[in-house]
């Protein structure tokens, strides 16, 4: 399936982030293939990433009516057939926006259980690393983080589902020329060039 409407869901504090620069460069992107693209900035739309008593799921009932943001946000992801994660790799794993965003959103009646809507749909991560490819690796941090993510979206019933990491953002292991930024933003793009074969 050729991806033809394509959400972007990403978490960095600034907009002027190397981060926001992926995001802007896979936009552009998707536009020149004909991707329709919607952009959720989780920062910059000053989403509430804290689960309150009041959102958290009744197990017995899957037709609870959430936080309007909640509706509004899974609704997003409803329209379209392609989702795109992108995110810093904060302590191993996703920052505490992103998290949130999957604590609140991704929730009982619309992500999973009775009602789910997603199989079927393309998720991709796409995860920014300040180290090295081989310090990554070589404590297992790239195959711990794709486990995660890929066990978590089958348990969500997505198959169609990858993780691809952007190494040495920083260039404090490993010394980077300015043209290391030009490959990751080209690796960024191969991604979205991916969607469509
Ligand atoms: C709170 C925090 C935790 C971080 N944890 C890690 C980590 O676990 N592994 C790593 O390689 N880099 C880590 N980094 C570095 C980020 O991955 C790096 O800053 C990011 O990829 C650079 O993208 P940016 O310029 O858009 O911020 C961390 C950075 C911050 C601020």
């Amino acid at each position: 399936m050729k991806t033809e409407k394509l959400h972007l869901v990403w978490a960095h504090p600034r907009t002027d982030s190397f981060t926001a620069q992926v995001v802007r460069e896979m936009q552009d992107q998707a536009a020149q293939q004909g991707i329709t693209v919607s952009n959720l900035d989780l920062y910059s739309s000053n989403f509430d990433p804290v689960l309150a008593a009041h959102d958290e799921p009744d197990w017995n009932n899957p037709k609870k009516q959430y936080s309007e943001d909640i509706h509004r946000l899974y609704a997003a992801i409803e329209e379209s057939d392609t989702i795109v994660m992108v995110f810093p790799v904060w302590w191993f794993s996703f920052p505490a926006m992103m998290k949130g965003y999957l604590d609140r959103v991704w929730t009982n009646g619309l992500a999973y259980g009775e009602g789910s809507s997603l199989k079927g749909k393309k998720f991709r991560y796409v995860a920014l690393v300040g180290g090295t490819e081989s310090g990554f690796g070589k404590y297992g941090w790239e195959n711990h983080m794709r486990d995660y993510v890929v066990r978590m979206m089958n348990y969500l019933t997505v198959e169609d589902t990858r993780i691809d990491f952007l190494y040495n953002t920083l260039g404090m292991e490993e010394e980077i020329s300015a043209s290391h930024y030009q490959q990751l933003l080209a690796q960024a793009r191969g991604i979205v060039t991916a969607l469509q074969s």
